[in-house]
């Protein structure tokens, strides 16, 4: 019997570009929108002017996410014109932090948007698409009560060998200068049984090495399949007991909920890596209290103490902000000696921007451009000098790689160490997706090379 060919048949020869900004987690997101499409009829393209849809997933965090938006939006305007010369019709959607926190805005100024769809609505992706078809564009940015992961395809196959999977969402703790709280809505943990269903497909999809994501992801309070509250301790637990999943890792911790079992499992669970990302923003007190941050220099220093006297292999990373409002020059001086004293292993800085809508845009003693830049290289100047040091003093150690992909040369792979590492080593593409033992003979700025141990 034939039928006649319908909607879904149509939709069939449609294919989707996404585009990622941001964060980890907005990868993740990325994803499962792709997936969303994929189930819904479309292909991925490699090449955004062959596109049906365009997919931006847009970052809020920092300055010029909106600029950004807007520049794309005119290039995309363009290769939709050239496209409906030659037949072709292209819808455009905005995603992420952005379209949640003036998505409206830009629809409303740039006509080249079809759909605005914020982080809890991904699942609804497909039929917004759809349905602007018809109706014109659509704005689709309310909280919807987390019902996203229910509704979202189950996940077929993992692309890699190492994996994210979000496990919390959303964030109270209200600093004052992030909008998470406000794009991102409350904090939200997913119950462990959808994790661990997740986390299974993606096991049997050959995924290795998994990072669980989160705002405020050592905040994790899910629950188990009696009901029962379970922390980020027990998520793990759980987690490591899938025997080929062999790494775990998750990011992003609040200071104040690192609590001593959390520690205390750097130590005892192998497969726990031995990496902690925990940002400090500022070493000045008074800084810190305006941020908001509910954690002093001196409370930092003694948590960092005590991981470290569990597992002195871990090291940490962080994230930093220089020039918040009313930061004076020995303000930030405290921030180095804090980096001085912790000696991270990585870290991310950032000049201070100011978000719309968050307490500290409209603080007094906002700092000039160019305070903020000077601060920020002289900051970049002494993180470089620890990282360094840091790479420089693995060579000759034996580190567990994942290999992950190929290298630049032919024989040549890439993987990952313990501390994330990029690790280049020569060894035959039969180690893809598994974990060799590997001598560390050279190490640069942002990545180390080795050779296979027998
Ligand atoms: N300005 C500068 N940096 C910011 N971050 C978050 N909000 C801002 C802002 N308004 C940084 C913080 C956070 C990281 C993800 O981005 O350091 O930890
Ligand atoms: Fe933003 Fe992190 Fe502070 Fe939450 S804990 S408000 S996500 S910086």
């Amino acid at each position: 019997m034939t039928s006649p060919i319908n909607a879904s048949d149509r939709q069939a020869q449609k294919t989707f570009f996404i585009k990622t900004y941001g964060c980890q987690m907005n990868v993740y997101d990325s994803e499962r929108m792709g997936e969303a499409l994929v189930a819904d009829g479309y292909t991925e393209t490699a090449v955004l002017e062959d596109a049906d849809l365009i997919v931006l997933n847009t970052c809020h965090i920092r300055e010029r996410a909106v600029d950004k938006v807007y520049s794309e939006l005119g290039r995309i305007r363009d290769i939709k014109e050239q496209r409906l010369a030659a037949g072709k019709s292209t819808s455009v959607t905005i995603a992420g932090c952005v379209a949640q926190a003036e998505g409206a805005e830009i629809a409303r100024r740039v006509g080249v948007v079809d759909v605005v769809v914020g982080p809890q609505s991904y699942h609804r992706l497909p039929a917004l698409v759809r349905q602007a078809r018809t109706d014109g564009q659509i704005i689709a940015t309310e909280f919807l009560d987390n019902e996203k992961f229910d509704a979202l395809p189950v996940r077929k196959r993992a692309r890699n060998t190492a994996a994210y999977l979000t496990v919390q969402e959303g964030c109270d703790k209200f600093c004052t200068f992030c909008v998470v709280p406000y794009t991102r809505g409350a904090e939200f943990s997913r119950p462990m049984s959808q994790l661990l269903d997740e986390a299974l497909k993606l096991v049997a999809g050959g995924v290795r090495e998994m990072t669980l994501l989160g705002q405020n992801v050592n905040a994790y309070h899910g629950v188990d399949a009696a009901g029962h509250e379970v922390t980020l301790v027990g998520l793990i637990r759980a987690l490591a007991a899938i025997p080929e999943l062999e790494r775990l890792r998750y990011t992003t911790s609040h200071p104040r909920d690192m609590r001593d079992d959390l520690i205390e499992l750097h130590a005892t669970e192998p497969k726990l890596m031995p990496y902690l990302h925990l940002p400090f923003q500022a070493g000045s007190d008074r800084i810190l209290a305006a941020m908001n941050r509910k954690h002093t220099a001196a409370d930092y220093l003694e948590l960092v103490r005590r991981i470290r006297a569990k597992n002195p292999a871990l090291a940490l990373s962080t994230d930093i902000i220089v020039g918040f409002p009313g930061e004076t020059e020995a303000e930030f001086e405290a921030t180095l000696e804090m980096v001085r004293t912790v000696q991270f292993a990585q870290a991310y800085s950032f000049k201070y921007s100011a978000r719309p809508g968050t307490p500290a845009a409209t603080m007094d003693g906002q700092l000039s451009e160019a305070v903020k830049t000077e601060r920020l290289h002289r900051l970049q100047a002494l993180l470089a000098e620890a990282s360094t040091r840091f790479n420089a003093g693995c060579v000759g150690k034996i580190f567990p790689v994942l290999f992950e992909k190929a290298g630049r040369r032919p024989g040549q792979l890439i993987g990952r160490s313990p501390y994330l590492q990029s690790v280049y080593a020569d060894v035959d593409v039969a180690a893809l997706g598994r974990i060799m033992q590997v001598q560390i003979s050279a190490a640069g700025p942002n990545s180390l090379a080795g050779v296979v141990c027998a």
